[in-house]
């Protein structure tokens, strides 16, 4: 699933590495699929090992590194996630008469984006969602500080001063190689600075006690951004040092605390230490997948540290309860909730935008992409046979173009998923619509869009509509014009490595599909696996770990195989 979030393989120049989609061919290196995650068929009782005779005295809703994803796509499912749930989920633990906010660590727009126009809308669509579910605090991260903190505030913000607040107390602005004070860089438009370094929260009756602090790794990957980002740092000690006095001397005394750390694991786990005054410490994930259990550390003459990740793109949240003991202070339970289809609002479309809020804001939020014509901001570059072949000018012509050469792999692409393609994302994606004007669904479930000559919209190039013959294939018209032309023919079935190269007959695949992947080569010639192997990676363009994380060639190919015969 990519849950609004850009198939990198087509814009992947715009996209650091380590965040691009990397293809691992399963079966050749004998990896078995991961497995994926399950719905569970009837409501989980997450907290069933919390005291259940008392309710918490306060509850903290944990969330980070979300990186644009919205909402899960519905290319497969289950996928876990999506702003839409999070209210759900939110709302259940309000129910319980639980005293409820949330913090947010920040990395909260995607890395990077095809138009950024985009990733700045996403954010602007997130912050007033987090309000609505009662969020207290957002930290800053990477993907803030790359893609411009200053106009992601501004566009969030041209606000009043509400909550959220974002928090990175040792951030300053950068000018020249001089630091200014954050207040100075950031001013609010009102009493307080746009990022801030503390806030205290009632949560229930406890007040709670936040601060926000940038570590060194994370400054370190700012700096190497270079000057553009326009922020600098000043010692992460400092304020850290001014938080725990502001928690010290404020009137509300805030006896639980938290502090959103942009920093690792060791990180944190060496500020834990050195700070007992934070009781609860969030930091960064390395893993996608969050750890199921608080990392703890015991510290002399003060309470352990909980020190939380929740993984990556906002698949599940982490929930802290705190019950006041009769040491005037709180024993603390933790839960790591998977954000499942059970969380999905009750009730048709029409009534799930009306009732739940952060769906209303999806909503906005494809109609914004589709009335800024965001489509039309997509970069389109060479496709790689236009590249090979400059001069034959070779651009796409769509299915109709090669049926009447081949009609007999033209009927059986027809009756295939990919001949309507297009209609997933104008029929079945729901919460929100629109889904066919947003360049990220799109991508996909069209013919060549982000190359030169694909396509475009549904008005200029109706023909690219859905996956088509040139999707795998690549641009035709040159030799549909020409069709003797070795060179040309050769361009049209790009995987092959060698000429020699052929995928096995539908059969032999289907049979090794049930063998486990690792025994699977024996039976196969050098040619065949480098056919699987180039054919594999063609499919996952689009059939990625996201989008469908049970793809397998062995399974698929038989699906929509087409004729070989010679005419
Ligand atoms: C990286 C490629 C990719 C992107 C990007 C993508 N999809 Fe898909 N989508 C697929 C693939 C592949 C399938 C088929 C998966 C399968 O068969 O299990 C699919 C299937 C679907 C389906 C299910 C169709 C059905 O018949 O049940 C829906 C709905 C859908 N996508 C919606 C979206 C939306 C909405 C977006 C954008 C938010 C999106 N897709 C972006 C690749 C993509
Ligand atoms: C005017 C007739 C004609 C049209 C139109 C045409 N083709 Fe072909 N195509 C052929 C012929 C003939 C061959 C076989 C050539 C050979 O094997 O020597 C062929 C072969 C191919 C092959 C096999 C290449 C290989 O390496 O063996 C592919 C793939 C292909 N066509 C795709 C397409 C696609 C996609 C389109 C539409 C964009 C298309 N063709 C349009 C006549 C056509
Ligand atoms: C340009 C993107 C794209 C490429 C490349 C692509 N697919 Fe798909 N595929 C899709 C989408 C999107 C769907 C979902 C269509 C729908 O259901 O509406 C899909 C659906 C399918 C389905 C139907 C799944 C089902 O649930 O029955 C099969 C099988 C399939 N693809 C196999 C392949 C194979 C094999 C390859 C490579 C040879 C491939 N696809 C390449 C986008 C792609
Ligand atoms: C989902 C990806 C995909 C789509 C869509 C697709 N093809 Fe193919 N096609 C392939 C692959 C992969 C092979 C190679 C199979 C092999 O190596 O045996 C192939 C083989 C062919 C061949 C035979 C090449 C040969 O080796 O003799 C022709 C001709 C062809 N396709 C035409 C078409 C036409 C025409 C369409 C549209 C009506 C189409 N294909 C749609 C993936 C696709």
């Amino acid at each position: 699933m990519t849950p609004f979030s850009i198939s990198p393989f087509r814009f992947a120049s715009a996209i650091p590495i380590g965040l691009v989609f990397v293809v691992v061919v399963g079966f050749l290196a004998g990896g078995e699929p991961t497995p994926r995650p399950t719905t569970p068929s009837r409501p989980v009782d997450y907290f069933a090992t919390w005291p259940q005779q008392r309710k918490p005295d306060a509850v903290l809703v944990i969330t980070g590194q979300t990186f644009g994803y919205l909402q899960p796509c519905g290319c497969s499912r289950p996928q876990l996630g999506g702003l839409e749930r999070r209210f759900v989920f939110i709302q259940s633990l309000k129910q319980k008469g639980w005293p409820v906010a949330g913090v947010d660590l920040g990395d909260i727009p995607p890395a990077a984006a095809a138009v950024p126009e985009q990733l700045v809308l996403k954010y602007a669509t997130i912050l007033p969602a987090l309000r609505e579910m009662g969020y207290v605090a957002v930290g800053v991260g990477k993907a803030e500080f790359r893609n411009g903190l200053f106009q992601l505030l501004e566009e969030y913000a041209g606000q009043k001063e509400q909550p959220p607040y974002t928090l990175a107390g040792n951030v300053a602005g950068l000018l020249g190689g001089k630091l200014t004070p954050r207040e100075v860089a950031f001013p609010g438009p009102g009493q307080r600075a746009m990022v801030g370094l503390v806030e205290v929260a009632e949560i229930g009756s406890v007040p709670v006690g936040i601060a926000g602090v940038v570590g060194p790794s994370v400054q370190k990957a700012v700096a190497d951004m270079g000057s553009k980002t326009l922020i600098g740092f000043t010692p992460e000690k400092d304020a850290l040092s001014e938080a725990t006095k502001i928690f010290a001397a404020h009137p509300r005394k805030p006896t639980l605390t938290l502090l959103l750390y942009q920093g690792t694991l060791n990180e944190a786990r060496a500020v834990a230490k050195q700070w007992p005054q934070f009781r609860i410490i969030v930091c960064l994930s390395d893993d996608a997948e969050p750890p199921e259990t608080p990392d703890i550390l015991t510290r002399a003459g003060a309470p352990d540290a909980l020190i939380l990740r929740v993984g990556h793109k906002g698949r599940y949240v982490g929930v802290v309860g705190a019950f006041q003991n009769s040491r005037g202070d709180f024993d603390l339970k933790y839960q790591i909730v998977p954000l499942g289809e059970e969380f999905n609002t009750p009730g048709t479309d029409e009534v799930a935008s009306r009732t739940n809020p952060a769906l209303a804001r999806l909503d906005q939020y494809a109609e914004k992409v589709k009335s800024r014509n965001l489509l039309a901001k997509f970069p389109a570059g060479p496709h790689p046979a236009q590249v090979a072949l400059p001069q034959k000018n070779v651009t796409f012509v769509g299915s109709e173009a090669c049926k009447g050469c081949h009609a007999a792999e033209y009927t059986k692409w027809s009756e295939s998923h990919h001949a309507h393609a297009f209609d997933a994302l104008t029929t079945i994606a729901k919460r929100p619509a629109l889904r066919h004007f947003d360049g990220e669904c799109v991508v996909c479930h069209t013919v060549g869009f982000g190359y030169k000559g694909g396509y475009r919209n549904e008005l200029a190039t109706p023909g690219l509509k859905h996956v088509g013959c040139e999707a795998c294939h690549g641009p035709g018209s040159a030799h549909a014009a020409d069709p003797k032309d070795a060179k040309l023919l050769a361009l049209q079935s790009p995987w092959r490595r060698q000429a020699s190269d052929r995928l096995p007959d539908a059969t032999t695949l289907e049979k090794l599909a049930n063998r486990p992947a690792a025994e699977r080569n024996q039976f196969l010639t050098a040619a065949q696996l480098r056919a699987i192997n180039g054919v594999a990676q063609m499919c996952m363009a689009c059939h990625d770990s996201e989008n469908d994380p049970n793809f397998d060639l062995f399974t698929y190919w038989p699906k929509v195989v087409h004729p070989t015969a010679k005419k």
